[in-house]
């Protein structure tokens, strides 16, 4: 089968690769000619994710992985054509369509024989259904139909969730479309995946649901860890105990710094936008929203506290940028607010994070960067692991006491055992845990 996804990012580009490691032809198309340039000639990804640039020489020299900036070459040919373009966050919270409505409009033109026509990109309830009237007004000829395809993938673990999804979601009106859509699953669900297969509507929703829920319950154990901290318990020893009673489950209930990323918080905003349109206000969503955005600013106060009461001049070393480890991204990450806040109270903030600096540079111009830890620590007043990168979750602890003017370290993602840190000379601070 041949298959096109229009938008490079990380979704087209990992879930398009994907398609091409398991045998179909792939055609990923994006309009951005010095992407496509790079990816073409050099094979040079625009992002970092581990395993993908392995996968997409592979499949490139194997001619099942094409690039191209013109839609025309793969669309009139294609059995599927994925829509995997960005949905910012637009002013109003919404998810800002414009990108998906534009895609649609130039697909349209370009469709010959019956081809599925699927939305992987998060859009908000109804969306396909309008990307299906949109194709129906610029090509009223036109012989398709539209599926919903939404992706559960994790940044920096994004090959693995697509090869051994959870599950897969399809959501269509007709057989024929299942039927392509199993088809080209099959590789997956031949090894296991389970394919849930519902209504337009319900696929779109299941996204939400599940992203909302995800961050519903980061935002639980991080209120619980705050909690912890105030009466002497441990969130880690919480967690654990919660966690395996099967109905709970143990994943995401790390607290940490607060979420952030792509996904989660524009997500949650889109959703309760919607719940608000449709006059059934989402309240726990809402309140997700509110306590995320005041916990990621609330870590400087933190930092504040390890210092001894003030930041004014002092030296803060953030150690990781990255919204979480394993990738570049510095989308909503929380070391956004917190250096901000640490620079509003008077300090002065250095950085090191492994593959984020660029990215960060963009955004956080006023602090200063250094290519390793060490020389980013050396002579600061206290280090704070932001991302929970290996590189920290391995460094010297000992070393790291000698390197700051002071020692202390504020561990926003519990990497150490609270007497590991003591032991080795620093002053430790971390999240729902006793300070020592
Ligand atoms: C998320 C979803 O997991 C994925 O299914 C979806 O399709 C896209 O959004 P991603 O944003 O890449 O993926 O990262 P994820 O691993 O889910 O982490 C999101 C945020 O939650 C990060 O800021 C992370 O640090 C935080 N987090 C996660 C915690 O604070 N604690 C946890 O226990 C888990």
């Amino acid at each position: 089968m041949n298959i096109t996804f229009i938008g490079t990012g990380y979704v087209g580009l990992v879930s398009g690769t994907c398609f091409a490691d398991m045998g179909f032809n792939v055609t990923c198309v994006d309009k951005d000619e010095a992407k496509i340039k790079a990816l073409k000639d050099e094979h040079k990804i625009p992002i970092y994710e581990p395993g993908l640039e392995e996968l997409v020489i592979k499949n490139t020299k194997a001619g099942r992985l094409n690039f191209t900036t013109d839609l025309s070459e793969c669309v009139p040919n294609s059995d599927a054509v994925f829509l995997a373009v960005g949905t910012p966050q637009g002013d109003d919270g919404r998810a800002d369509l414009k990108y998906i409505f534009a895609a649609a409009q130039e697909v349209a033109h370009n469709l010959k024989d019956f081809t599925v026509v699927v939305t992987k990109s998060t859009v908000p309830v109804g969306t396909n259904r309008r990307v299906a009237a949109t194709i129906r007004q610029a090509n009223p000829d036109a012989d398709f139909a539209v599926a919903s395809n939404p992706e559960f993938l994790r940044e920096g673990a994004a090959i693995g969730d697509f090869m051994q999804p959870d599950r897969v979601v399809i959501g269509a009106e007709k057989d024929s479309v299942f039927d392509v859509m199993r088809q080209l699953y099959l590789p997956l669900t031949t090894n296991g995946a389970k394919m849930i297969e519902t209504n337009l509507e319900t696929a779109e929703m299941i996204k939400y649901a599940a992203n909302a829920f995800l961050a519903t319950k980061i935002t639980f154990i991080n209120e619980i860890a705050a909690l912890c901290d105030k009466v002497g318990a441990n969130v880690m020893d919480v967690a654990d105990g919660m966690g395996t009673d099967a109905r709970i489950g143990r994943a995401f209930l790390n607290a940490g710094p607060g979420y952030g990323g792509s996904c989660f918080p524009k997500d949650t905003n889109a959703l309760a936008a919607t719940g608000f349109d449709n006059n059934a206000r989402l309240n726990i969503v809402e309140t997700v929203i509110k306590t995320n955005r005041q916990l990621k600013k609330d870590m400087a106060k933190r930092v504040k506290a390890a210092v001894g009461g003030t930041l004014h001049s002092k030296r803060i070393c953030l150690l990781g940028l990255a919204f979480k480890a394993d990738t570049d991204d510095m989308r909503d990450s929380p070391a956004i607010d917190i250096a901000t806040e640490l620079q509003k109270a008077g300090a002065f903030v250095t950085a090191y994070d492994p593959q984020a600096m660029n990215n960060a540079k963009a955004i956080l111009p006023d602090i200063k960067y250094y290519d390793d830890l060490w020389t980013a620590a050396k002579g600061a007043d206290a280090a704070v692991i932001v991302t929970e990168w290996d590189e920290f979750k391995n460094m010297e602890l000992a070393k790291l006491a000698e390197s700051l003017a002071q020692p202390v370290l504020v561990d926003l993602r519990n990497l150490f055992k609270p007497e590991q840190a003591q032991d080795k000379g620093l002053k430790y601070s971390s999240i729902g845990r006793p300070q020592v």
